[in-house]
């Protein structure tokens, strides 16, 4: 029988999400964003997607090969969208089950990366891999480090190079290949999305279109005492991130990762303060 993903909706109880997450590894959130905010999302990044090229400098040739070909790739999303900052960033299901994921291994999560992915006809099966082993000197096992989602801001088709998805696979060891019946497409309409935790496989599928680009936002979320994959301090730098929402503030890793309530320290002060509270009082940046 072939591998399959469950699909529920962004309204189900939260507890129906998470232990779907926990037994297969990843799920479809369907009606995550309504046609309203997905629209203004399209128009907070038309100018940035128009001046976007597939042809473009990565930090090596590692990064140039996994991001593939014929991919028009944005990132720093919340200094060019207001939208995501406040419909997308700090969506509700989303920030629910982070709770439910991260919250027991941190003191608060933060946003790992952002990126709007799109992916061009002629586009390739990128490498199933998993999202995880960007932390890669993390002992295993460990707990969840990262809830990791691809969200389709068109339909996502087999055909136009949907998500595909290990389900199981955050359970295997490393060295174990998947076959083909084990992968499944993330097939589903604009506005819905895979969610996954870091440790399943997945990967960008191939666009075999002649015309039609598939574009969706990769949205991951990381324990707040992790580095994370994107510089949100230098994309999102204080004078932009004032004007956001505090929550997103915070989500952006300008809150400290204060554990001293767990017997722990703090991370990620400035002049021995909370950063969030210097943006409000005017004092940062
Ligand atoms: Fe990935």
């Amino acid at each position: 029988m072939s591998a399959s993903l469950l699909r529920l909706r962004a309204d189900d109880p939260v507890e129906a999400l998470t232990e779907a997450l926990a037994r297969d590894g990843a799920l479809i959130v369907e009606g995550l964003l309504g046609p309203e905010p997905l629209a203004r999302f399209e128009a907070d990044l038309a100018p940035a997607l128009a001046a976007a090229s597939p042809e473009r400098d990565y930090l090596n040739p590692a990064v140039e090969w996994f991001m593939g070909k014929r991919t028009r790739t944005l990132t720093g999303i919340a200094a060019k969208s207001p939208t995501f900052a406040s419909d997308i960033l700090c969506h509700p299901t989303l920030l629910a089950v982070c709770d439910a994921i991260l919250g027991p291994s941190c003191a608060r999560y933060q946003l790992n990366v952002a990126q709007v992915l799109d992916r061009g006809p002629g586009a390739e099966d990128q490498m199933l891999h998993r999202d995880e082993l960007v932390w890669i000197h993390m002992p295993r096992p460990h707990p969840e480090l990262q809830v990791a989602s691809v969200i389709a801001l068109v339909d996502f088709t087999a055909d136009n190079g949907a998500t595909r998805v290990v389900p199981g696979s955050h359970r295997w060891p490393l060295e174990r290949q998947p076959e083909a019946a084990d992968v499944v497409a993330a097939e589903m309409p604009a506005g819905s999305a895979v969610v996954y935790v870091g440790s399943t496989l997945h990967g960008g599928g191939a666009n075999t279109t002649q015309d039609t680009w598939r574009r969706g936002m990769h949205l991951s979320y990381v324990l707040g005492w992790l580095r994370t994959e994107e510089n949100h301090y230098l994309e999102t730098p204080p004078d932009v991130a004032r004007a956001l929402p505090r929550q997103a503030q915070e989500l952006l890793g300008y809150a400290v990762h204060d554990a001293v309530a767990d017997a722990g320290g703090y991370l990620g002060a400035v002049d021995l303060r909370d950063p969030v509270e210097l943006l409000a009082d005017g004092s940062l940046g």
